[in-house]
């Protein structure tokens, strides 16, 4: 290869955004010289170097957009801490075949027990495979929403926060949501409802939901569609908080009582 086609070749594949196959050129070309690679094994590794590096940005760009609030992965989260979650279940909602299928997850427990790791566990990996994810906390969501009816622009926003293929509205009981709230909060479940994946995370049991939501009829109405096709995961343990303090050897107040066996 002349040096002028080597300078322009270099020139083109940024011209065409191919950054990555420009990067690793003069490396691949020296170890296809030293390898005596064919022409297709050197074209092979600059496309797919170039693939991998567009992959890797675009999982990091979608996880951004996600707006977790932390990072958590699904292989981090220790399942032998909480004995109450079939793994039968696990196992399946790791295949992310829920999101496929557009089911929805329902992760119920008290404080600690993990909900939020498993539900932004499971987004980050729907992101790995290729699908967009958003993270909101329920008081979060009732604001926008709020604004959102009060600016005119309601429709626009339902249809933004249906778009997602996996959204998880996280906390939801830790604050009563008035009625007016809880019909903004049924338009967005009616929205997803058999088109795509939502996670909920409560501390509340079904049974309180009416409370929550500050009427029943809505409430119903609400957990009609969530659990038509819907997975519950009821974790009743530990605090995984309280065994980190407790391993620290601190005081700790005894675990509530939740039900657990
Ligand atoms: N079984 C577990 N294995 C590893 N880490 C855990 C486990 N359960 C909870 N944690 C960690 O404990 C903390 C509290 O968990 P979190 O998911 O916020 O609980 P919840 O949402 O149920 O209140 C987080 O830092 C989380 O990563
Ligand atoms: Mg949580």
């Amino acid at each position: 290869m002349s040096h002028e086609a080597l300078e322009r070749l270099h020139e083109n594949l940024l011209r065409l955004k191919l950054g990555t196959a420009e990067e690793v050129l003069d490396s691949t070309l020296e170890m296809a010289a030293n390898k005596q690679l064919a022409t297709v094994d050197v074209l092979d590794h600059l496309i797919a170097e170039e693939l991998r590096a567009r992959r890797t940005s675009a999982i990091e760009t979608n996880t951004k957009l996600a707006h977790f609030p932390v990072r958590k992965r699904l292989e981090d989260f220790d399942i032998g801490f909480q004995p109450s979650i079939d793994k039968a279940v696990f196992d399946d909602l790791r295949t992310l075949r829920f999101v496929a299928e557009a089911e929805n997850v329902i992760l119920l427990g008290p404080p600690g027990v993990g909900k939020t790791h498993i539900a932004i566990g499971l987004a980050m990996e729907a992101i790995k495979a290729g699908y967009s994810a958003y993270y909101i906390s329920t008081p979060l969501l009732v604001e926008r929403l709020r604004t959102a009816e009060e600016r005119g622009k309601l429709d626009r926003t339902l249809k933004k926060l249906a778009s997602y293929r996996l959204l998880i509205i996280d906390e939801i009981g830790y604050l009563p949501l008035e009625r007016q709230e809880s019909h903004l909060f049924f338009q967005l479940v009616a929205r997803r409802y058999e088109k795509n994946s939502t996670v909920f995370t409560s501390n509340k049991a079904y049974s309180e939901w009416g409370e929550v939501l500050g009427d029943n009829v809505i409430a119903s109405a609400i957990l009609d569609r969530i659990l038509h096709h819907g997975i519950t995961l009821n974790i009743r343990g530990e605090s995984y908080r309280m065994k980190a303090r407790r391993a620290a050897g601190a005081a700790f107040p005894p675990p509530a009582r939740t039900g657990s066996r």
